[in-house]
């Protein structure tokens, strides 16, 4: 193989995106992967499961650069990207969405001269006080391949003038459904979640909460809480707790009748949004997955990057406000959603292979 690709990851839905990645480029025996790990996530059931259930190949390199403040973090990736990609000479680099990973390995990237490769470019929540939403900025304005999730994302870049720059800007659709196809009937011979919860099926509601901007607010942060107690009083409220979350529930005691579960790997998690009623997060790509499992969405955040979902009424932004929250879940339970449509592509997987294949090959 005489072309070499460098796949920058840390934390956790880059493993799913990168998983689908991995497949394509090794069944095309066309391309080296050398896979970067900055260690960004580290728990087994926040990374290592992800690893293991999606055949992941294993990293070259584990950077294990964690637990510390933007900065700190953010820097001590960029030095060590670097130092790797001197050593390997890619022809491209790949990085995933919009962590401090992914900004750190686009600055190492585009600073020595090696082409840029970003996946999910384009999106915008427009709330630059999320750390995010810097990380997707910096690093779509300095990558050579943008490849789009939708239309959206591709108007965004148009309106900030990337008709006036040189990056090229493709429509690729969104990698996270391929994973769902790919992984959904696995999924139901080898998770075991389902039975170790006893849910009743169509009977529970799954509810992730970990943004900074969420977890660092005490104020909203406990708003959410009341909004899912209250829904909690007629269904289960299952909820993997991200440990930033855990985190400060602890340290300010607060207790709640929701069934906190550890953070689960991705068969469980394709298993609990099948058997859920609906989602209630303040995560990005669990947005998704949940229409791609067919269910209704609460967005626990002032806006979303997936606008899409919200137009074609699949999805309600209730902030941190409980009772429009409480309001939703019951509009909710009296509807009947049809999910027939497609809004995020199919094949996705093979068009941004093809797209990477023009850029180095
Ligand atoms: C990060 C991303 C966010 C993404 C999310 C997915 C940034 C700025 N944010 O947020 O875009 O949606 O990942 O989950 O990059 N921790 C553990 N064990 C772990 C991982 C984290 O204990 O395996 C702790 C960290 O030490 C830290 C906290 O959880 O105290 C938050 O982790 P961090 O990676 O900073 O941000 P996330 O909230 O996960």
């Amino acid at each position: 193989m005489n072309f070499k690709l460098v796949t920058i990851l840390g934390a956790r839905p880059q493993f799913v995106k990168a998983a689908v990645l991995s497949r394509v480029i090794a069944e095309h025996n066309k391309i080296e992967e050398v896979i970067i790990h900055t260690g960004q996530h580290y728990d087994t059931n926040m990374s290592d499961v992800f690893f293991t259930e999606m055949n992941i190949p294993k990293p070259k390199y584990n950077l294990a650069i964690n637990g510390m403040g933007h900065g700190a973090m953010t820097g001590q990736m960029l030095e060590r990207i670097e130092k790797i990609l001197l050593d390997e000479k890619p022809d491209a680099v790949v990085v995933y969405g919009d962590t401090n990973s992914t900004l750190a390995g686009a600055l190492a990237t585009k600073k020595l001269g090696i082409k840029l490769i970003h996946i999910e470019a384009g999106l915008r929540s427009f709330n630059m006080a999320m750390p995010e939403e810097i990380n997707r900025i910096l690093t779509d304005r300095i990558a050579d391949l943008l490849l789009c999730p939708t239309d959206t994302a591709i108007q965004n870049l148009h309106d900030e003038g990337f008709d006036n720059f040189t990056n090229k800007i493709v429509k690729s659709g969104d990698i996270m459904k391929d994973a769902v196809t790919y992984y959904s009937k696995e999924s139901a011979e080898k998770a075991k979640i389902y039975q170790r919860l006893e849910l009743k099926q169509n009977n529970f509601v799954l509810a992730t909460i970990h943004r900074q901007e969420n977890t660092d607010d005490l104020n909203s942060l406990l708003s959410i809480f009341e909004g899912l107690s209250q829904i909690s009083k007629e269904q289960v409220v299952v909820m993997p707790l991200h440990p930033r979350t855990k985190k400060i529930l602890e340290n300010n005691n607060l207790e709640y009748n929701i069934r906190f579960i550890d953070p689960v790997g991705y068969f469980d998690m394709l298993e609990l949004l099948k058997n859920c009623s609906m989602v209630i997060t303040d995560s990005g790509g669990l947005q998704k997955e949940a229409f791609f499992n067919k269910k209704p969405v609460i967005i626990a955040r002032t806006e979303t990057e997936w606008v899409e979902l919200v137009e074609n009424g699949f999805a309600t932004i209730v902030g941190a406000d409980s009772t429009k929250m409480y309001q939703t879940y019951l509009d909710y339970k009296e509807t009947q959603f049809d999910f027939s449509i497609s809004l995020y592509g199919d094949k996705i997987g093979k068009q941004m292979y093809k797209e990477i294949s023009k850029l180095i090959l």
